[in-house]
Parts: structure tokens; C-alpha cells; sequence
């Protein structure tokens, strides 16, 4: 059986989303080789793909279907690490227990599920990550947040998974909610109650000035060691968009011992593996420097300012794609290629149950070669 995608068709707001497709006539119970080798096309060249009415798919099949993109792993993107209790990540996440490359999130509390006999799930709220937060009564109104823009990293010893899988079991009740960016510039966004936020890193990378484009593409991020035991005591900017600089970050006698190899530095350009278009791709909350021409700028404040200034454009309202999602999609997007933010605040009655899973990639991410910016190189004036 074949399947058709349909590039999904932004509303006027999101007249810079140029990303993102949707497949209602495919049954991942049943995907021949030839449906993988069209889907994973899909998914590098729209970058997020949602399949519709996918509520039978059982865990061991999430785990096949994520699996082939990344044949040779089985370490979750994450391995052991976010299960550090003060890490970040840990409060997000659990491994259901017959197949643990697959996590458990969402809110509420879920009672004999998939082998867990109870677990209270916390959907992310920006209360326990950002430096201001809304009032209660913002909140009451149905004002939210970004959480958190990132891409499903560990960014320490394992290499990012090239795909991440989110699968709705259960949306919460269904209510608008809009979100704040509350810095400055009044941009809000019209979102449904517990939508996943998405915005191209190939985008990120178009719309930046010229100037900016040459300076990212001699710029290399240096990730923290340990980065969310690192960031577990700093907190967020406003719009999700990375952290204020406060000096709340560990230091680096508060952190598990450092192996100085299994710091990860990446371009901050790359490479698509099947459009060869360029991303700009970066985790600013685990950003701790920026190589700049073989350089390290050694400032964390100005380098989180820099990259605010690159990265901001980037998640205006016109170019986010908050996916309405409905119970049985599931969505694989190209975690090398997009941010993405969990948005929303839920009541104590709101019932969320998601699935997500990735694998720590065997490769690193594809750098942009001098070739490849070619097009878009400085000419120096005559
Ligand atoms: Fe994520």
C-alpha cells in the first residue's frame, strides 16, 4: 500500500511556517519497506510528519518504526542520563517498562498502563523553569508559554537523534490558550491547549541577514558537560528561547566527574541529509560557549546574548507551527532539523498521555561545507 503526503497549509498568522506534512492513509502496523523508505524522505524533507489515526500502534511498534531510522542504536536519546534526579529532564520523562526506548509523559495520573501500576505525570510548566512567570490569574485567562525550544539531546558523550517520535494517546479537553512571549516586542500566539511547538531550523538559517548567516557558519557550540545538571538551578528567559544569565549554573565541582572528551562541540550550520539544505541548529538553554573562527568567546552572557539575536527571529508567531494535535497522531519530526517547545498549562484535571521515543544517533550531525555556503558567502567589495 502507498500513502499521500499533503504539505500542511499554513493559516494567514503562520505565513512563515514552509515546513510540515500530514499522511491520513497509512497504518504503521502494517509499513512494507518501501512505505519506510517514502516516509523517512517525509520526514527530512517536511520535517515534521503527522499521521493521522494511529491510536492501535502499540509501544513495540513506536519503537520499531523510530528504531529504523537509527538501525544500529538502542541507547534511548538520553541513554541514562536525564534519569539524574536534580537533571531536568528527569521530571518530564519515564521509560515504560516493557519497552523503555519509549517514554511516558503527559498529566494527570495514569493507573495500570502499559505495565506502570500508577505514575502521576507532570506536563511541563514554564512555573518551574522560567525567571518571571505569569500570575495566576494570566494563567486563570488561559496566558501560557513556550517551555522550553530544544531539539532531543543529551549533548553530552551521545550524538542527537536524527528523528523523534510523539505519539497522542490522549489530548487533554479541548480549550484555546494563547501564548506570551513577554519580551517586549507584544507577540502572542493563538494555540490549542497542550500543543507541541515547531519551528524550522532551516528557516532559523534563511531568515538571518547576511552578516549573520557568514558569522553562524564560522561559529561552533559548545555544549555544557552534564548540561541539564548543569542548568537544573538556572532559569529560562520569558520565551522559552534559552536562559538568563544570573550565574545559577553549576559549577563544575557540583557536577558527576567531567570527561573532557565526551564534550560535544557542533557546527552551529547543518547539513540536511536529503534536501542538503542548511539548519541552524542549536540548544540555547545547554549552550555553555561559542567558537567563533576557532576562537571561544569565554563570556556566557554575551554568548547567549549573540545567540538570542540569531535564534529569536526564528520563533515569531508567523513562523511556528503549533501542531492541533488529536488523539492517535503521530508525529515523527527531524530532531536535526526543527526546535521544538512543549507549550501549554494544564488544570490538575487535565488527563495527557503521550509516548515519545529516539535513539542516540551512531553519527554526528552533517556539517556545511564552504561548498555548501558558497551561495551564500560574503562577497568582499571591490
Ligand atoms: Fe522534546
Amino acid at each position: 500500500m502507498t500513502f499521500t503526503i499533503e504539505p500542511i497549509v499554513p493559516t494567514p498568522a503562520q505565513s512563515g511556517v514552509d515546513f510540515g506534512a500530514m499522511i491520513n492513509d497509512l497504518d504503521l502496523e502494517k509499513l512494507t519497506d518501501d512505505d519506510f523508505d517514502k516516509l523517512q524522505e517525509a520526514v527530512y524533507t517536511y520535517q515534521v510528519v503527522v499521521i493521522r489515526n494511529q491510536a492501535h500502534v502499540r509501544p513495540e511498534t513506536q519503537y520499531a518504526v523510530t528504531k529504523r531510522f537509527e538501525p544500529e542504536v538502542d541507547t534511548y536519546g538520553h541513554g541514562a542520563q536525564h534519569r539524574a534526579k536534580e537533571s531536568v529532564i528527569a521530571r518530564d520523562l519515564s521509560p515504560l517498562p516493557a519497552v523503555p526506548q519509549v517514554q511516558l509523559l503527559g498529566h494527570g495520573t495514569v493507573r495500570n498502563y502499559e505495565g506502570i501500576e500508577e505514575r502521576k505525570l507532570t506536563h511541563p510548566s514554564h512555573r518551574v523553569f522560567h525567571k518571571d512567570l505569569l500570575s495566576e490569574e494570566d494563567e486563570a485567562q488561559g496566558k501560557t508559554r513556550f517551555y522550553r525550544w530544544h531539539m532531543d539531546a543529551a549533548l553530552y558523550k551521545l550524538n542527537p537523534p536524527k528523528v523523534t517520535s510523539l505519539f497522542c494517546i490522549k489530548n487533554p479537553e479541548e480549550r484555546r490558550q494563547t501564548v506570551q512571549y513577554d519580551d517586549g516586542t507584544g507577540h502572542t500566539l493563538d494555540v490549542q491547549l497542550g500543543t507541541t511547538a515547531f519551528i524550522s531550523g532551516q528557516k532559523a538559517f534563511e531568515i538571518l541577514p547576511p552578516d549573520l548567516k557568514d558569522l553562524a557558519f564560522r561559529t561552533q557550540v559548545k555544549y555544557a558537560p552534564h548540561p541539564y545538571l548543569w542548568m537544573s538551578k538556572a532559569r529560562a528567559r520569558s520565551t522559552g528561547l534559552g536562559m538568563e544569565s544570573e550565574g545559577l549554573e553549576l559549577k563544575p565541582e557540583e557536577l558527576p566527574e567531567i570527561d573532557e572528551k565526551a564534550i560535544k562541540i557542533y557546527p552551529m550550520l547543518w547539513k540536511n541529509p536529503v534536501t542538503n539544505k542548511i539548519h541552524l541548529q542549536v540548544h540555547p538553554a545547554a549552550v555553555q560557549d561559542l567558537i567563533i573562527d576557532g576562537k571561544p568567546m569565554g563570556d556566557l552572557t554575551k554568548v547567549r546574548e549573540l545567540l538570542y539575536k540569531i535564534q529569536r527571529p526564528a520563533i515569531n508567531p508567523e513562523n511556528v507551527f503549533a501542531h492541533e494535535w488529536r488523539d492517535g497522531d503521530f508525529v515523527i519530526f527531524h530532531n536535526r532539523g526543527v526546535l521544538h517547545s512543549v507549550v501549554g498549562s494544564l488544570k490538575d484535571t487535565d488527563v495527557r498521555i503521550f509516548h515519545q521515543c529516539n535513539m542516540a544517533s551512531a553519527q554526528d550531525p552533517i556539517p556545511v561545507t564552504a561548498e555548501d555556503f558558497a551561495p551564500y558567502a560574503i562577497k568582499p567589495s571591490a
